[in-house]
Order: C-alpha cells, then sequence, then structure tokens
C-alpha cells in the first residue's frame, strides 16, 4: 500500500465532533431491514416472492404501513446486500440491478416515503459488499453519499469487508461528513467496531459516538438461541466498555431481532425482546411481515416492552448479577424514577422459582408496583424488601416495569394503553415523555 493519505486524515479527525450531529435517532431506531430472513437470494424466476427486488420492499412497506407498525414507532425499510448492480455506471455512481429494481431506488423511495416511512440502503467501505458487489472506496466515498441523498434515502448501513483497518479509519469519518455535506439528513449505522473486536483500545467509542448515530458491535446473528445468547452474553461480559458508549444519538447495535423466525421458541423471543430493551438497542427486524404468526406480533408490538427500549432518558441497562442457579438480572433505569428488571434463565431443566427482593437488587427503600411486560399482571404493594418468588422458564424471562408508587397513575395510564389497540403513534410519543 502507498503512503498514507496524512491530509485527509487530518481533515477527517479535526472535523469529527460535528460530523453528525443531526438530531437523528434520540432513541433506538425502529424498522425493518431485509439480512437475516432474506440474505442475498437474487434468483427472481426460481423464488420472486422473497428475492432482493423492489417487490419485496414494497411489500414490507406496505405490512408496516397496513398491520400496526409504523405507528408503534417501527419506521425504517432498510435494504441490506446484493440490491447493486456488479457495475457502476458511466458516472461512476452505484446503481441497483435494473431485472429487479426497475424502477430504481428513488422511486423505491417515494413509495416509502408515501407511506409516512423511511428508506435506508447498505453500501460497504472496501473494495467489494461481503456479497462480492461493488464496495465504496476511499475515492467513491462522497459520490456515493450524493448518490442516496440524491435518491432521498434516509439511513445508510455502511458495512467494512474487504478493507483494511487503516482505510476504515480513514472511510468511517469521510463517509459521516460525506453524508453531512449533503445537506440530506441520513442517519448512519457504522459496522467499523464489529471488524476491530468490538472492544478498546481497537475501539474509540467516543470517536465513534461523534460519526455515527448506531454501530454494529459485535458478530452477525443467526437464526437461532445459540446466537441470541451469545450475544447477550457478549455484551452483558463486556458492558463496562460498551454501556457508557450507548446514549440518545449513540447507539450500540446487537443486530436485527429475529422473532417471526424459525430459530426461536416463544420463550426464547420474549427474551430476545426484553434483552435488546434493556441494551437500548435498535429494533429492527428481519422477518416476514407477511407471515407473522400472532405470537411473535404480540412479542415484537408490545408497547410497554417498545416503551422502555424508547425511554427518553436513553442509558442503556446493565446485567446486575450472575447467580449460580444460572439465573441473570439485567436492570435498567427510566424516566421518572421507574426502571425495569430482567430476569433470564439460562437453564435448561424446568421454571426456576428464584427469591429475592427489590433491595437486593439495590432499590432504595419506599413502595413500588411492578408491572409483568409479557402476562400484563400487576404486583402491588411492594416494598423493597418484600420477599419475591418468580418463577422463569428455560431460556425465558420475567420482564418488570417496576415505579414507584406515587407515579402510580401515570404508570397504570401507559399499561392500559398497552391493553387497547390500537392508539397513534402521536399519543404514544406524547404517552412515554410524560408518563414513564
Ligand atoms: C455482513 C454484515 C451483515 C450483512 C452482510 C451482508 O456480514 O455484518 O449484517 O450486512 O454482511 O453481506
Amino acid at each position: 500500500m502507498g503512503p498514507l493519505p496524512v491530509t485527509q486524515l487530518l481533515l477527517a479527525l479535526t472535523s469529527l465532533t460535528v460530523a453528525l450531529d443531526n438530531g437523528l435517532m434520540r432513541t433506538p431506531p425502529m424498522g425493518w431491514m431485509a439480512w437475516e430472513r432474506f440474505r442475498c437470494d437474487i434468483d427472481c424466476f426460481d423464488d420472486p416472492e422473497n428475492c432482493i427486488s423492489e417487490g419485496l420492499f414494497r411489500d414490507m412497506a406496505d405490512r408496516l404501513a397496513e398491520d400496526g407498525w409504523k405507528e408503534l414507532g417501527y419506521e425504517y425499510v432498510i435494504i441490506d446486500d446484493c440490491w447493486m448492480s456488479r457495475l457502476r455506471d458511466e458516472q461512476g455512481r452505484l446503481q441497483p440491478e435494473p431485472s429487479r429494481f426497475p424502477g430504481g431506488i428513488a422511486k423505491l423511495a417515494s413509495y416509502i416515503h408515501d407511506r409516512g416511512l423511511k428508506l435506508g440502503i447498505y453500501a460497504d467501505m472496501g473494495t467489494y459488499t461481503c456479497m462480492g458487489f461493488p464496495g465504496t472506496t476511499l475515492d467513491k466515498i462522497e459520490i456515493d453519499a450524493q448518490t442516496f441523498a440524491s435518491w432521498e434515502v434516509d439511513y445508510l448501513k455502511f458495512d467494512g469487508c474487504n478493507s483494511n483497518p487503516v482505510e476504515q479509519m480513514l472511510g468511517y469519518p469521510l463517509m459521516s461528513m460525506a453524508l453531512n455535506a449533503t445537506g440530506r439528513p441520513m442517519a448512519y449505522s457504522c459496522s467499523w467496531p464489529a471488524y476491530l473486536g468490538g472492544l478498546p483500545p481497537s475501539v474509540n467509542y467516543s470517536l465513534l459516538g461523534d460519526i455515527c448515530h448506531l454501530w454494529r458491535n459485535y458478530d452477525d446473528i443467526q437464526d437461532s438461541w445459540d446466537s441470541v445468547q451469545g450475544i447477550i452474553e457478549w455484551f452483558a461480559n463486556n458492558q463496562d466498555d460498551l454501556q457508557p458508549a450507548a446514549g440518545p444519538g449513540r447507539w450500540n447495535d446487537p443486530d436485527m431481532l429475529i422473532i417471526g423466525n424459525f430459530g426461536l421458541s416463544l420463550d426464547q423471543a420474549r427474551s430476545q425482546m426484553a434483552l435488546w430493551a434493556i441494551m437500548a438497542a435498535p429494533l429492527i427486524m428481519s422477518n416476514d411481515l407477511r407471515n407473522l404468526d400472532n405470537s411473535a406480533r404480540a412479542i415484537l408490538q408490545n408497547k410497554v416492552a417498545i416503551a422502555i427500549n424508547q425511554d427518553p432518558m436513553g442509558i442503556q441497562g446493565r446485567r446486575l448479577l450472575q447467580e449460580k442457579s444460572h439465573i441473570e438480572v439485567y436492570w435498567r433505569p427510566l424516566v421518572h424514577s421507574a426502571s425495569a428488571l430482567v430476569f433470564l434463565s439460562r437453564r435448561t431443566d424446568m421454571p426456576y422459582r428464584y427469591h429475592t427482593s427489590l433491595a437486593k437488587l439495590n432499590y432504595d427503600a419506599g413502595n413500588y408496583e411492578a408491572y409483568d411486560v409479557f402476562t400484563g399482571s400487576t404486583v402491588k404493594g411492594l416494598n423493597a424488601t418484600t420477599e419475591l418468588t418468580l418463577s422463569i422458564n428455560p431460556s425465558g424471562v420475567v420482564m418488570w416495569y417496576v415505579y414507584p408508587e406515587q407515579y402510580k397513575e401515570e404508570a397504570e395510564t401507559l399499561v392500559q394503553q398497552h391493553m387497547k389497540a390500537p392508539f397513534t403513534f402521536h399519543k404514544a410519543k406524547a404517552l412515554h415523555h410524560t408518563v414513564l
């Protein structure tokens, strides 16, 4: 490789603090992304319903808009790898594969915008994408950012296959500036840390927070409990490095929600939703919204779990305890002195009766109530020393929304709203600002 383009590096490093301060993503983004469920299926001849094509994204936009998702905050429709033509056009611009996207991306963007949704797209900092489509080398960053803006894209996932750490150190900040320079507010998801092992000192999380809205820290999710459990474990084991990096406008991304696919039981699906809410993770589903069973829908549309995920303080939660019994306790502080508790069983035998109290979980003396997020029952008349027995299913969770009794009325309003369907996005927003 030739000498470092030092001037570019300095330019990048000195402009970082203003690079992406565009006010987006004060709470974790929510939406749908193609990758985990639909991968790189480009065979529209044999598999027209499921191949990566404009029809798939229009279908998912229809479902988000018509089946109550949008009102809950699920607003991004995100294209992943394999949308591109193998060749750039004569002006050097990326272009979609014409047989699968005959209308082009701008037309798809307007279809999505017409339904009150936003469009995300995928590119790769490197010579090729992970699946071998044209990459964005350093010299192509500006033109690609401009192309995406000209199509009215709202979100970029910038992957990092086929590049080295020096190119990544230059490319990720440069793309941030190039997106800003277009004048179009675009969210910026960086896969950079996942290519560096996800931890300091290789990863500089304060720099990432300045240039990206969210970032992939760790391995790709797969359709299995093993994969989900591995991700939860890695994030919890490294929480001292990861948890402080998150906040409004800057989120760790443990990858897509796979609820509604083939690999998780009902309990495991609840566990993923619960832990993603604790982790202040993006709620980006990768499933087939055209064929979703009612239990998956109920978990993904659980308003209290969503309100916990979207809490306006934006403080990522932590694992508090790892018991010898293989029960783990997670906690996240929420506005108005409320909090979320998740009791996760990593056992493989039978429901475990776990004995604890709020005092043992560091709660102050006082009177509390707890709403059980997945069963809908309320535990009243608690104080910090009340002895509790919780029954936690193997690979399942009990998830509690806990609030001091003096905020009871507000909390009950939130919970009642959860029981009623549907209610509008605007009301939902107002609700969690005034209530939680
Ligand atoms: C990487 C990313 C995935 C997905 C694929 C596409 O593995 O981490 O999320 O985008 O590339 O090829």
